[in-house]
């Protein structure tokens, strides 16, 4: 039997990816194989649609670290044919073939049941952004974070800034959205910023240890020379979540933030999460945290998926691609 999948291969060093039709016969072999219905693009798929070995080693390879559908086979006693999953990070779409694609085959671990209300399309649409902005919001919020606190977002038009811009609007944080693309303003005032901070006005000063304290926290997915510039403006006792290095993977900083105004730095690994914590998380987003993310999502086939990914890279995208499959 033939499926559908985003084929990437390697020759001669170089990357190619298109939608091909592969045997199931070749696809991984685990406890549950699930019908994928929605998957949705993360930064680490275009990473790997593009060849980087930091995060997929062997190609050829389907990335898509997200998908949701309907089991259709199971070696597993949770799970039973025609219930419906969702299958977020692990090792999905890294060195396992991933949900771009028609059929995932994943261990039983790996999978969550589809909380009661959400639909599969609701749980894609949350997928690795929206569980990598909920930690970031709870680890704020565990060192003190409060409603009414200035939290600053950066590569806030992206998928996990815009997601966070949401959530953290409608838990009642006040929200300064730091962005490169100066035409985005009334989509970060329209998802809840309360004030949209332009990138090439944002303050940085190289040689100066500390700047004016202008923020309660910080969800950053940029890093380099912007979080460095961010940690000397956090007030007091302030924290800053960090996931990302669209920017950079650099980071050069003084102990001054951290030894005069004892701030926090706070790491997320939405990927090796664990697991009670990961269903805690899928509850809250399910909801109390549940938020419409309709003016987020874009939706999109497999056959759009390669002109996606060099969007992606070329740091043009905008809320959350989410990849119907038929
Ligand atoms: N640690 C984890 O568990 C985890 C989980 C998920 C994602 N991540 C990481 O988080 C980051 C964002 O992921 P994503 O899926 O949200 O990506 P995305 O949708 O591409 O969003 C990234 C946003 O960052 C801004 N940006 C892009 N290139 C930039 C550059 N060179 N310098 C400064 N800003 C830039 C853009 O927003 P503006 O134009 O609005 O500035 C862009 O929309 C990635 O590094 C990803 O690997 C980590």
């Amino acid at each position: 039997m033939l499926y559908k999948a985003l084929h990437v291969e390697e020759l001669d060093g170089k990357f190619t990816k298109e939608i091909k039709e592969l045997s199931l016969k070749t696809l991984d072999i685990n406890d549950v194989l699930i019908r994928v219905k929605y998957s949705a693009l993360n930064f680490k798929d275009a990473l790997s649609a593009t060849g980087n070995k930091g995060i997929t080693k062997e190609f050829p390879h389907t990335p898509g670290i997200d998908g949701a559908g309907i089991v259709q086979r199971s070696s597993s006693d949770k799970f039973k044919k025609g219930d419906e999953v969702i299958v977020t990070s692990f090792d999905l779409g890294m060195n396992t073939n991933g949900a771009f694609s028609e059929y995932i085959s994943v261990p039983e671990s790996w999978v969550i049941p589809l909380p009661k209300t959400l639909t599969l399309k609701e749980a894609v649409a949350i997928g690795t952004a929206g569980l990598t902005s909920a930690i970031g919001t709870f680890k704020l919020m565990s060192n003190g974070q409060k409603k009414g606190d200035n939290i600053l977002v950066t590569g806030s038009t992206g998928a996990v800034g815009s997601f966070s811009v949401k959530l953290l609007s409608h838990l009642g944080f006040k929200v300064s959205a730091l962005s490169s693309k100066i035409d985005k303003k009334e989509f970060l005032t329209s998802i809840g910023a309360n004030e949209v901070v332009l990138k090439n006005e944002f303050e940085m000063h190289a040689k100066r240890p500390l700047l004016k304290a202008k923020y309660d926290g910080a969800i950053d997915v940029v890093g380099g020379e912007l979080l460095e510039n961010i940690l000397k403006q956090i007030r007091p006792e302030g924290s800053v979540s960090i996931c990302g290095l669209v920017g950079s993977a650099q980071l050069n900083t003084t102990v001054f933030p951290f030894i005069l105004r004892g701030i926090n730095l706070l790491g997320i690994n939405s990927a090796e999460l664990d697991n009670e914590f990961r269903k805690t998380l899928w509850n809250m987003l399910a909801n109390e945290w549940k938020i419409d993310l309709n003016n987020i999502i874009h939706e999109h086939s497999l056959e759009e998926l390669p002109k996606l990914i060099d969007e992606m890279l070329a740091g043009k995208s905008t809320g959350r691609a989410i990849i119907k499959i038929n």
